[in-house]
């Protein structure tokens, strides 16, 4: 593997780690905060993107690449509302298509057809990962911003994080 395509793939490494660790912040201030669909949901999305991020540690690792485990940014303890969260949310996931695209430039430039198949599973995820951000945030201009609305929206999160838990039929 080029030193470039490395590069790439342990800096991938280290926007899982942060993704986790900011889902993580979110969910804890949304379970503070009284919002336990929206809590379930997004520890739930933690657990997620920290698979995220061992697929690549064990891809770089199988490879003879070694992967380097990052230290994480600290996330925001805090935020205004539950839209501005989900809002937050969708820009972190952007940020990330944006990384998984460009690797995928830098796999075709380098001739590394191993490192385009593994990233293939990533760039059908992220489209799910922003459609579902996308949804919610509808979700706002659908039902309403004032209590009654928002509670209707935790509701809609608590179903969804069940869902998701549900293994596949
Ligand atoms: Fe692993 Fe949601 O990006």
């Amino acid at each position: 593997m080029s030193p470039k395509m490395k590069k790439a793939l342990n800096d991938q490494i280290a926007l899982e780690a942060n993704a986790s660790s900011s889902y993580l912040a979110m969910a804890s201030w949304c379970e503070v905060t009284g919002y336990e669909g929206a809590a379930s949901y997004f520890y739930a999305q933690s657990d997620e993107e920290r698979t995220h991020m061992l697929k690549v540690v064990h891809y770089l690792n199988d490879m003879g690449a070694n992967a380097t485990i990052p230290a994480t940014k600290v996330p925001s303890a805090s935020y205004k509302s539950l839209e501005t969260l989900i809002k937050t949310a969708l820009k972190n996931e952007q940020t990330v298509t944006a990384a998984i695209h460009k690797m995928v430039e830098i796999s075709q430039k380098e001739k590394d057809p191993s490192t385009y198949a593994f990233l293939e599973w990533f760039v059908n995820e992220q489209v799910q990962e922003e459609t579902k951000f996308e949804t919610l945030l509808q979700k706002f201009d659908l039902i309403g911003r004032d209590k009654l609305a928002i509670n209707e929206i935790d509701k809609y999160l608590a179903a969804q994080a069940t869902a998701e838990a549900e293994p596949a039929a």
